[in-house]
């Protein structure tokens, strides 16, 4: 759970190749050894024009537009930056005196839960204008704790231990640098949306208070991630027999022990679930507060499975033993309230109320909460959202019903994944993006529905519901749960008439 005790206390370089898995010494650093002096040099200046060098490779591969706006650069590795024309300080002065005082942040973001762990998301209406991919700085933040400290020199050494039960290597456990695994397994870059489960609890909150705090619904957001397949590194290893479980576990320490979860390996190993380990985000190493130097993005899955900061990997016979793993990302059953769930905690642990797979959802992003529509009565409005499917699902069909669900009309939908589907190239900064035989939807989907002033104006409200390839409709009432995940009943957006 995004639990009270530990939450409610309360993102240049124009080198040619910036994504290179380690960070190379900047040029103050004295520690370099004649093997790291091999990795590319960065500069620690912003380029000129402000648009990343790294995006050229997609511009030359005939990238959607979607791919190619301008996006978030380092300073420094130990400290990227936020761009200097929208904000003048990348500290932001509300992590003053907490350990995070060293962790660049947008102060656009709203925090949820006081100033410490950071956990935000952008006004709904700044991450919906961002478009399809969402800059660093923008993108949601969730932390148990306070973020990892690492270095250049440290992320050069960063060791992820695989241990467990395989075949392959048997001097057990074994380490891989991030280098190793950049120069052992193919390199891929996919654009890939993750999700927290709490996305839309602050609806749940309102109705009656849950384990957890309230996000909106812009605790979702797409980024580039570049990084080896994890199917590829289980094939290497070749898991024994009776290795059902993969876990991972995190860097940080939080009261009850390191972040950690676990996926049944045959999803793991299966290349359609799509798990990277990632050590690059939108092109550029990634931040300290999304897992920098490197994490395992699980798409189609919460986001609460994609371990950032990640040291160990463990083929095992049984799930991931970790604190977290346990008492987070469960739907608990609705009888089940808060006091029930902290006293009993037999809950916890059955397994039957593990959330993998993320359910259907919408949300209406425009207008936005408060936005006064004017005009005339014969003026069209474009209501615009988002809407996305777990597992890999496409959406199939987002409805708009404005009298409280008795009628629906279709809704366009926009899949700006699927013009990934239409070129493929290889980079030495982004390996191999090759979409081109790939069915999986793992990112959001854009919807838009064209109405007149006049229409809004006798409308009690903008009510959305979207639909996905399992015919998994979202539902009409809300399934009140103790930690408020999954939370996907209709999306609706009152309108008040004013005289
Ligand atoms: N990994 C570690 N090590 N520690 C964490 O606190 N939070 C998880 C996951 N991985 C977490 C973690 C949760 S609950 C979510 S929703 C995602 O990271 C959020 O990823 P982001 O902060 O990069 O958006």
């Amino acid at each position: 759970v995004e639990e009270v005790s530990e939450d409610n206390e309360s993102c240049s370089n124009d080198s040619k190749e910036p994504l290179s898995p380690l960070p190379s010494s900047s040029s103050d650093d004295k520690s370099s050894s004649s093997e790291e002096s091999s990795l590319p040099s960065t500069t620690t200046t912003l380029p000129e024009p402000f648009y990343p060098a790294t995006l050229q490779a997609f511009e030359a591969n005939g990238a959607p537009e979607a791919c190619l706006q301008p996006r978030v650069l380092p300073d420094t590795f130990e400290a990227p930056a936020i761009p200097r024309d929208q904000v003048s300080s990348a500290i932001d002065a509300q992590d003053k005196g907490t350990p995070d005082q060293w962790v660049p942040r947008d102060p656009r973001m709203v925090r949820l839960t006081g100033k410490h762990p950071f956990n935000a998301e952008a006004k709904l209406n700044d991450l919906y204008s961002q478009g399809f991919f969402t800059s660093t700085n923008l993108f949601f933040v969730r932390n148990h704790g306070a973020v990892p400290k690492v270095d250049a020199q440290m992320a050069r050494d960063w060791k992820v231990e695989i241990s467990g039960n395989f075949v392959r290597l048997c001097d057990n456990p074994v380490t891989f640098t991030i280098d190793d695994f950049r120069k052992s397994f193919e390199v891929v870059t996919v654009p890939i949306t993750l999700v927290c489960a709490g996305n839309r609890r602050k609806e749940q909150n309102v109705v009656q208070k849950s384990l957890g705090f309230s996000w909106g619904a812009a605790g979702i957001s797409t980024a580039l991630f570049t990084g080896v397949r994890l199917a590829d590194v289980l094939d290497f290893i070749r898991p024994k027999r009776g290795a059902k479980h993969v876990v991972f576990e995190g860097g940080d320490s939080l009261p009850n022990g390191p972040y950690g979860t676990s996926q049944l390996a045959s999803w793991a190993r299966n290349p359609r679930h799509g798990m990277i380990l990632a050590w690059g985000m939108n092109g550029l190493p990634l931040e300290p507060d999304h897992g920098f130097p490197i994490r395992l993005v699980v798409p189609g899955q919460i986001g609460g499975r994609s371990v950032k900061w990640l040291k160990k990997i463990e083929l095992s016979a049984i799930e991931s033993q970790h604190h977290l793993h346990f008492h987070d990302n469960k739907v608990l059953p609705m009888p089940v309230g808060p006091d029930q769930a902290r006293a009993e905690k037999s809950w916890w642990y059955d397994p039957r109320y593990i959330i993998r797979d993320l359910n259907v959802n919408s949300a209406v992003a425009c207008p936005d909460h408060d936005e006064i529509l004017k005009g005339n009565v014969e003026d069209m409005y474009t209501l615009r959202g988002y809407a996305y499917g777990g597992g890999g699902r496409r959406i199939t069909r987002v409805e708009i019903s404005l009298d409280e669900g008795t009628t629906w009309e279709l809704a366009e939908i926009q899949y700006p994944e699927d013009q990934f589907r239409e070129f493929a190239f290889d980079d030495a900064i982004y390996g191999k993006v090759d979409l081109t035989d790939n069915d999986q939807c793992f990112c959001w989907s854009f919807w838009s529905f064209q109405v007149t002033v006049e229409r809004l104006g006798e409308s009690p409200a903008i009510v959305v519901r979207a639909m996905d390839e399992s015919l998994a409709l979202q539902p009409r009432d809300m399934y009140w749960n103790a930690t408020g995940m999954m939370n996907n009943w209709w999306f609706r957006v009152c309108i008040h008439h004013l005289d």
